[in-house]
Formats: C-alpha cells, structure tokens, sequence
C-alpha cells in the first residue's frame, strides 16, 4: 500500500516560529504552567483542540468574498439552510455562533429542575448547560467505552438496557429529550455504530421522548460506521450520514469541527413548537433567525464545508491520520486510549507515568513535557479537568481516566509534522520516571483547568 497523501495542495502558508528549548522552560514556568496560558505565538505544533482550527479551502474563501450580509432573509442564509436541509432533512435549522449557543438554547426550554438528559457521554459544554439550567445530565456510554483499553469497533455507542433503565426509573415525563454526542468525544473521540443510532431512536420513539445528536463529528462517524459496519461498506458517506440524521428528531452541531469553519453552528429540528420557543430565546440572544450571531460570510463558509467533509478521499486521510499515529505508538509501546478515534489522539496518563500519584496530575507533568521538548501544546483531560473535592471530608476525588489529549486541526498539518510529534512523544516516554508531578498555587472555583497555576510537586 502506498502513503495516504494529503488529498489536497497548500496555496496560502502560515509560517510557524520555532523556539528553543531554553526559551520554552522560560515561557512554560511564567505560564504557571499551564497550557492555555501560552500564546498560540509560542507554540510550533498545536493540538490544544479540532475545533475552529480547520484551515478552509479555495473554495470555502470565494463564499467569504459572497456573504450577503444583510440583516433578514440572506442569500447566504439559503445557501446554508438548503445544505444543512439536504443532509438532514430537518425542517427547522437554527443557526447560532457556535456549538454551545445551540445547546444553550435547547436546555433553557427543555432542562429544568427534576429532567433528567441522557446520552452515551455529553460533551462538557453540555453537561455545563444542562447543570445552568438546573437539569441532570447522565452518561450512559456502554461498558467497554469506559476502558481504555477494550478493543470494540463502537466504543461510543449507548447501552441501550441501561437507557430503557434508565428512562423507567425516572419516569418518561421526567425525561424531556435524549442524546447522542457522534463520535464521543469525551470517551476518546469513538464512534456510535448505525445498529446503536437506529436502537436508541427506537425506545425513544416508544417512550415518545425527543432524539437528538450532538452532530459536531458527524462526517467521520459516518465514516467509521462504513469502514467497520457490516452492510455499509458499499454506501457513500453521505448516504450514511442521511441516515444517522433520519433516526433524529433534531440536532445540535459545532460547525467548527466538521463543517470546517472556524466559527458556527446551529440547531435543528422537526418539532414546530419547540422551533417557535427556540427562535424567541435566539432572537433575544444570538440574532435574528436567518443569521443567528453568524455574518452572511460564515454561512457560506459552512454551507460549502459540509459539501467537503462528505468528500472520502479526504475521510480517508483524516481516519488513517489518527489510526498512523496508533501504529506508531504501539510500535513505541507508548500506552493511549484505543483503538484510536476520529480527530485526536489521547495518552494514557496513568500508564504513562504510573509513578506520578493522580493528586500529582500524572496527565499534566506529560503535556507540560510535551511543550517543554518539543513546543507541541495538547490538552490534559483527567484530574485537573474534572477531579474533585469530597465537600465533607476535603479528600480528592480523581476521575477514573487520566488522559492527554492530542487533537488533530483538519486540513492543517502534512506527515512531517505528525512524524515530529511522534519522536518528541517518543523522547518523553523514554525519560518518563524523570517527570515530575505537579501541584496548584492558583486555582478557580468553576473550570479551573482554564486559569489554575502550578508548581512542581518534588
Ligand atoms: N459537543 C461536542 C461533542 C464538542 O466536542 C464540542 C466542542 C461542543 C459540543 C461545543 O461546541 O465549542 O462550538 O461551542 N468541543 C471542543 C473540543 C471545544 O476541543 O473538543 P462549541
């Protein structure tokens, strides 16, 4: 087999700056060490996240220089609606600013004191709207999404006992709408197989509970689901993809993953009622409804970038990206979340570095180290995110996974920059009993990972 190409050619450059690993110890220590606090300048590869870091192509351009920007009833916004209509069919779409306002509008009718929402695994951003909103948000993702190392070709998928379980104990009227998040993120960017999609929409139809997606990675769990689902192998992306969103009922969607787009989104759906209450919060929050906090420009730009996410070539080479860089740290014996997923690559802490105790932030000492080689910026999702204190007794309560997460920008970086990541993982493994493990000198009440500051914990 020969090297899967980049199935396209660069015509505009950003040029990145390189530093030293002097300068870098320098500016990693003035950021307390903390990731997010470095400027994207003194970066040279980043992988903080997949999302709003697509580059976008000729094509996606010339719809810039198109945008009609005129307040009501766009060009622009036709274009984006016929587009997102074609894939799903949804009669309502809603565009908003990003992934979140989506959300945000959907919890702030239906999630209130005593709902219950569940889904395989909800994205931070919608647990958090769901919880504003004095709802209860429950992940229900099937037993083997929860290992890291369990080998199943649909680690996403929902447990469909637990959900019909789930939707007894607490009552159907309890229950205003359930989700899946394609692929899920949170548990390692996995896919949901069609069989999964197709059995969840079917309780919820007995139940006559709401299904939505959260759809941000569609185009690549449409493609997981051809690769690896028997009947699929002879459909087209898009068939595949007209099909996931002909179990829902309505979606939520992050353009800025697979639309391409560095920013946007939106919300669809069938229900009449809920469109008219979602388009009243829209207006006095994000915009008129054919624009919805977007310009005329950034439509066109997403109308076009859902035409080319479908496309398999580039499917191809964005799956086989992630799965190259698997082989790789296998051969290494570098431990990581498997099999590897759509749009990012997440180290196994804790396995990585088992002589860092989890109050010691196992997932951090590597990400700082990762920075400190090789200028690479990736994302700790483990105790620093998500550990928490026992409110009684002030004990640490650690998640049950440590990871680092390397998310993959689409279209952004050739092989030799993945090669580089590669050997600068592969020179933290092998000094890996030197990490040190760190400890908070700042930390915020709410998201702390964002701000908190640390030193090193001897
Ligand atoms: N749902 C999922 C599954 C996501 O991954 C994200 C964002 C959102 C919703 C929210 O969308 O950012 O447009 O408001 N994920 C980013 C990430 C931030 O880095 O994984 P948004």
């Amino acid at each position: 087999m020969k090297t899967i190409i980049e199935p396209f050619r660069i015509k505009m450059v950003e040029s990145i700056k390189m530093t030293t690993r002097e300068q870098r110890e320098k500016i990693i220590k003035e950021a307390g060490y903390n990731l997010f606090l470095i400027d994207a300048k003194d970066i040279i590869i980043d992988l903080l996240t997949d999302s709003g870091t697509s580059a976008m192509s000729d094509l996606q351009w010339a719809g810039i220089m198109q945008g009609d920007e005129s307040y009501a009833g766009a060009r622009s916004f036709h274009r984006f609606y016929d587009k997102v209509f074609q894939l799903t069919k949804f009669k309502h779409i809603i565009p908003t600013h990003q992934g979140r306002a989506a959300e945000r509008i959907l919890f702030e009718i239906l999630a209130n004191e005593g709902k219950f929402i569940p889904s395989n695994t909800h994205f931070d951003t919608t647990r958090a709207n769901i919880e504003y909103n004095k709802g209860a948000a429950a992940d229900l993702v099937i037993e083997e999404g929860k290992n890291p190392e369990a080998i199943h070709p649909f680690k996403g998928n929902i447990d469909l006992d637990k959900l019909e379980n789930f939707i007894n104990e607490k009552g159907v009227e309890n229950i205003p709408i359930c989700m899946l998040t394609i692929t899920n993120n949170s548990g390692g960017g996995q896919p949901v197989s069609m069989e999964n999609i197709r059995g969840t929409s079917e309780i919820c139809k007995k139940y006559g509970i709401p299904f939505f997606l959260d759809a941000c990675r569609f185009a690549e769990n449409s493609y997981f689901i051809k690769m690896r689902e028997p009947g699929y192998e002879n459909k087209s992306c898009r068939e595949i993809a007209r099909e996931i969103f002909s179990y829902a009922d309505g979606c939520t969607m992050s353009a800025k993953k697979d639309a391409l787009v560095n920013i946007g989104g939106f919300l669809a759906m069938n229900d009449d009622d809920l469109a008219l209450q979602a388009r009243n919060v829209l207006i006095v929050t994000e915009g008129f409804p054919t624009y919805g906090g977007l310009a005329g420009r950034d439509l066109e730009a997403i109308a076009q970038g859902l035409d080319e996410i479908l496309d398999e070539d580039y499917l191809h080479y964005r799956i086989r990206t992630v799965e190259y860089m698997g082989e790789r740290l296998d051969k290494m014996g570098v431990p990581y979340l498997k099999p590897t997923g759509g749009h990012a690559i997440y180290l196994d802490a804790k396995a990585f570095a088992p002589h860092i105790p989890v109050e010691m932030f196992p997932g951090q000492a590597i990400a700082v180290e990762l920075y400190r080689i090789g200028g690479i910026r990736s994302c700790e999702i483990g105790g620093i995110m998500f550990g928490k204190t026992d409110p009684e007794t002030g004990q640490y309560l650690p998640p049950d996974l440590e990871l680092v997460r390397l998310a993959f920008p689409r279209r952004v970086y050739t092989q030799s920059h993945f090669d580089y990541v590669l050997e600068v993982i592969e020179e933290v493994y092998q000094n890996r009993k030197n990490l040190p493990g760190y400890k908070f000198t700042y930390q915020a009440p709410l998201l702390r990972h964002f701000t908190a500051q640390f030193e090193i914990a001897l």
